[in-house]
């Protein structure tokens, strides 16, 4: 990701008073992540010919909100993991307390940076509610839930899977794609995004579990603990073949669905294509 993106998220996680919630914050958000979701944010705006500087706030709000995602996702209550972005953990840099402190500081710090978008009332309404509901209780945080419901599954379904990915995965990457088309003033492109963002969370999350089996902690940056935690993921039902079938039958029903939209995607698809070889 650009430089200058990194150094807009350092100064927007750095501007309040000093505490050591804040220090976690930063240590959390700056720590390498890849910016996926960023990415789809500016390449929809590059595809309505506008520039990627409009969308920093919203980029930024979104990438705290999934950090913030991830802190909570590393508790010891959730999938107690040590490490993510190949550092420690929030929780053993600083503590429990301050990563939980943390986690709720990212997550209304980006509602406050979300309103320095440069557009209308109009628009800032529309992010603000996007942001809300795509993270929240009939979001993200359902599809956590489920997750953690189903380390007690004696017999999960490919069915609840794709309900557990649909909202724990695809909806903060559907978020990105449709703060675009409002911050494009493109409303009627919005249900071709979400449609896509649904498919391309399913995929990155196969993904991510495929990795959390072939891969090292080197390489991915964080605690392989799926199996540990009895995780109901694409390898556990699927076998490593069928989840590998699977990922690039997900990628071709997007790019099929790419022409749907009203707006240019040859940088939407240089993102998929990097998604597609991604090792961790
Ligand atoms: C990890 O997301 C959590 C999942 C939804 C699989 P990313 O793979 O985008 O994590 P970072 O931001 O690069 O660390
Ligand atoms: C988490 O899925 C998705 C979130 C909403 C944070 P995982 O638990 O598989 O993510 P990782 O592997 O820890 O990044
Ligand atoms: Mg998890
Ligand atoms: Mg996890
Ligand atoms: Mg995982």
């Amino acid at each position: 990701m650009n430089k200058e993106f990194e150094d807009y998220l350092l100064v927007r996680v750095q501007e309040n008073d000093d505490s050591r919630t804040k220090d976690a914050m930063a240590y959390s958000l700056m720590n390498g992540g890849k910016r996926v979701r960023p990415m789809l944010l500016f390449s929809v705006l590059e595809g309505y010919g506008m520039d990627a500087h409009v969308g920093y706030p919203c980029a930024c709000a979104i990438e705290m909100i999934h950090t913030y995602s991830l802190v909570h996702d590393d508790l010891p209550a959730m999938d107690n993991d040590d490490l993510r972005r190949g550092k420690p953990s929030c929780h053993k840099a600083y503590d429990e307390a301050t990563a939980i402190l943390a986690g709720d500081g990212l997550l209304t710090k980006a509602f406050e940076v979300v309103l320095d978008s440069e557009c209308s009332a109009k628009q800032k309404v529309a992010l603000v509610k996007a942001l809300s509901w795509y993270a929240g209780i009939d979001g993200m945080i359902y599809g956590q839930t489920l997750d953690l419901q189903a380390e007690n599954d004696t017999n999960p379904t490919f069915a609840l899977l794709q309900e557990i990915d649909h909202y724990k995965t695809s909806k903060l990457l559907t978020l990105p794609l449709v703060c675009g088309c409002i911050l494009a003033n493109k409303f009627d492109d919005i249900d071709h995004f979400r449609k896509i963002g649904l498919v391309l969370g399913l995929e990155f999350q196969m993904q991510d579990d495929i990795l959390d089996v072939v891969g090292s902690e080197e390489v991915v940056g964080k605690s392989l603990s799926d199996e540990d935690n009895h995780k109901v993921t694409a390898v556990s039902l699927l076998g490593l073949e069928g989840a590998k079938d699977m990922v690039k039958s997900y990628d071709e029903t997007i790019r099929k669905s790419l022409d749907k939209v009203s707006c240019d995607v040859t940088s939407l698809t240089k993102v998929l294509d990097t998604l597609l070889k991604r090792t961790y």
